[in-house]
């Protein structure tokens, strides 16, 4: 099934229509034996990536996702049947900013009377630790709007997202490293059984997306961790090394290697060592498909 136009179809509205979460969305739905129109919002519409989700039948929208620009985000969800929203931490790295943005996309769905608000939430850290892991903002964030939404009254089915198989490939302080021997570490700080929930989100992401909408026994009221694989990071090195034809093995670094690896500044770099803690400690803490 290809996307339609026709307006017999629901109307999914996918924030982030460009990025990695919200393109997985858009390339399952199209791949659906299900009908749907598209919607896409990008700040950018005359981007390549813009330009070629058109090219696929894709309504691609102009429009910032600020809370200065309400009106236009409200303008944006109106028709819409489905709503997908992800926030990005990542680009302003402020957590009051990722705060109010989110919960103006929960504003705009509920004022668009939408049938299923799907969200891109991310587990409240400084909630389930207690307090004892406090600087994970982009995790902790996601949560407060979580909250938000579920008093809101929308209808939300929850998609968290694992942890990118991509970070270990890219991300300074999670990739390997080369040694003077030609091999490579793989070096966290937790130790070598710690499991992670991982996932090749350009591919698997929108797969759980998209069950999750079209499957009865999910649907609003529904929250889901998508993995690929629930790993643990020695068994990573392992598969690492198969996948590259290197020798990489796993070790355990210390906090202050890991702080210094990852290059990031000492407030950021604190965010990502308290997550790995947190995996550490308390594992991937909601199953697939629990309901909420
Ligand atoms: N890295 C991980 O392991 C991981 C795991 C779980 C969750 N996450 C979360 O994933 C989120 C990022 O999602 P992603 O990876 O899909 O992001 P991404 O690939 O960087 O793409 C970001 C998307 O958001 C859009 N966007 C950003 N700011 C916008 C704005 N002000 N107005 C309109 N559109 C805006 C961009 O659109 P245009 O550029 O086209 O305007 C783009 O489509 C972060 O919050 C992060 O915490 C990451």
């Amino acid at each position: 099934m290809t996307i339609t136009s026709s307006p017999a179809a629901p109307l999914v509205v996918v924030v982030g229509s460009t990025g990695n979460q919200g393109g997985s969305v858009i390339q399952a739905l199209a791949e659906s034996d299900k009908p749907y129109r598209i919607r896409g919002l990008t700040r950018n519409v005359g981007q390549p990536a813009a330009q070629n989700l058109a090219s696929q039948g894709v309504e691609m929208v102009n429009v910032p996702l600020t809370v200065e620009n309400m009106d236009a985000v409200k303008a944006a969800f109106k028709g819409g049947d489905i709503v997908f929203f992800v926030t990005n931490f990542w680009e302003h790295r402020i957590k009051s900013r990722e705060i109010e943005e989110g919960k103006m996309m929960v504003d705009a769905a509920k004022a668009a009377s939408v049938n299923l608000l799907v969200w891109s939430a991310l587990e409240p850290i400084v909630e389930i630790s207690k307090g004892k892991y406090k600087h994970v903002d982009h995790f902790d964030a996601k949560g407060d709007i979580t909250a938000y939404a579920r008093l809101s009254g929308v209808p939300l089915l929850i998609v968290q997202a694992g942890s990118y198989s991509s970070n270990h490939m890219r991300a300074p302080g999670l990739i390997p490293t080369k040694q003077p021997d030609g091999s490579y570490v793989f070096g966290l700080p937790v130790g070598p059984d710690t499991v992670l929930p991982v996932i090749d989100t350009a591919h698997d992401y929108g797969l759980f997306v998209r069950k999750g909408i079209e499957s009865p026994e999910y649907g609003a009221g529904t929250e889901v961790l998508a993995s690929s694989e629930d790993i643990s990071v020695r068994e990573m090195a392992v598969q690492l090394g198969q996948i590259t034809g290197k020798k990489i093995t796993y070790k355990q670094v210390s906090d202050e290697e890991f702080l210094a690896a990852t290059g990031e500044p000492p407030r950021i770099a604190l965010e990502l060592l308290e997550m790995l803690k947190f995996y550490e400690e308390f594992g991937c803490t909601l199953l697939f498909f629990n309901q909420c």
